[in-house]
């Protein structure tokens, strides 16, 4: 046990000494720490304005996102910009990124989806979201599905139920998880509309809190401050 300790890497290893987005975001270009480098056609880092207000953490890239090298870039991206629009909420200003930033393929899965990363991978690549959101140092955090709220809330969190409450954590002062929008476009036809219903629910409470962030920060004679 001693001697794997020895020879294994940990993220810490490839993790840059610049944690700036732009610093993490090309030395994630790099990273080794899982086997899944191997399979993907390149990193899919986070996306978004280095000071957003709002972080979005979904899973891990699909077939789509590993092509063109974004986040939700497929079909549940799709449909979250669609949601997005709904609730008020303009894309460009936030910031969207996943906990696994690797495509994984699998054999059986249709093409645009990824196959479910292992615990390890996703314990290589929690520390990369960590650095993220110290960097960012947002006032909102959404965990989309499970894989991001168990990462951030703990792993007994079940999104099924716990979904739409607001905690603060050392993320952020509001944090909140709510269905995947894979799930959505997944799920049998029985509880699409319920799950669908929710995820709007959710997403409109982020929606309320950043209309409120944004009229709290807004200083109408400073043209500089943000989001103005
Ligand atoms: N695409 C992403 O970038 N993340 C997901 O969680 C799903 C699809």
């Amino acid at each position: 046990m001693i001697r794997q300790r020895q020879i294994e890497t940990s993220a810490a290893d490839f993790i840059p000494q610049d944690r700036s987005i732009d610093g993490l975001r090309l030395a994630a270009r790099t990273c080794r720490d899982c086997e899944l480098h191997r399979e993907a056609t390149q990193t899919v880092f986070g996306e978004g304005p280095s000071d957003a207000r709002a972080v979005f953490v979904g899973d891990q890239p699909g077939g789509e996102d590993d092509r063109e090298g974004r986040p939700f870039a497929g079909p549940a991206g799709k449909l979250l910009d669609a949601v997005l629009q709904e609730v008020g909420i303009d894309r460009r200003q936030i910031y969207l990124t996943n906990v696994v930033k690797h495509f994984k393929s699998g054999r059986r899965e249709r093409e645009h989806r990824a196959a479910k990363a292992t615990s390890r991978e996703i314990h290589a690549w929690i520390p990369w979201l960590e650095a993220e959101l110290e960097a960012i140092r947002p006032e909102v955090v959404i965990c989309l599905g499970a894989m991001a709220a168990q990462s951030l809330l703990g792993p007994t969190f079940r999104v099924s139920r716990q979904h739409g409450q607001i905690r603060p954590t050392a993320w952020a002062p509001w944090t909140i998880a709510t269905f995947h929008p894979a799930a959505i476009l997944h799920c049998p036809d029985a509880i699409r509309a319920d799950i669908q219903q929710a995820f709007v629910a959710d997403m409109k409470l982020v929606a309320e809190r950043m209309r409120t962030i944004e009229f709290t920060h807004h200083d109408p004679g400073d043209e500089s401050s943000r989001g103005a």
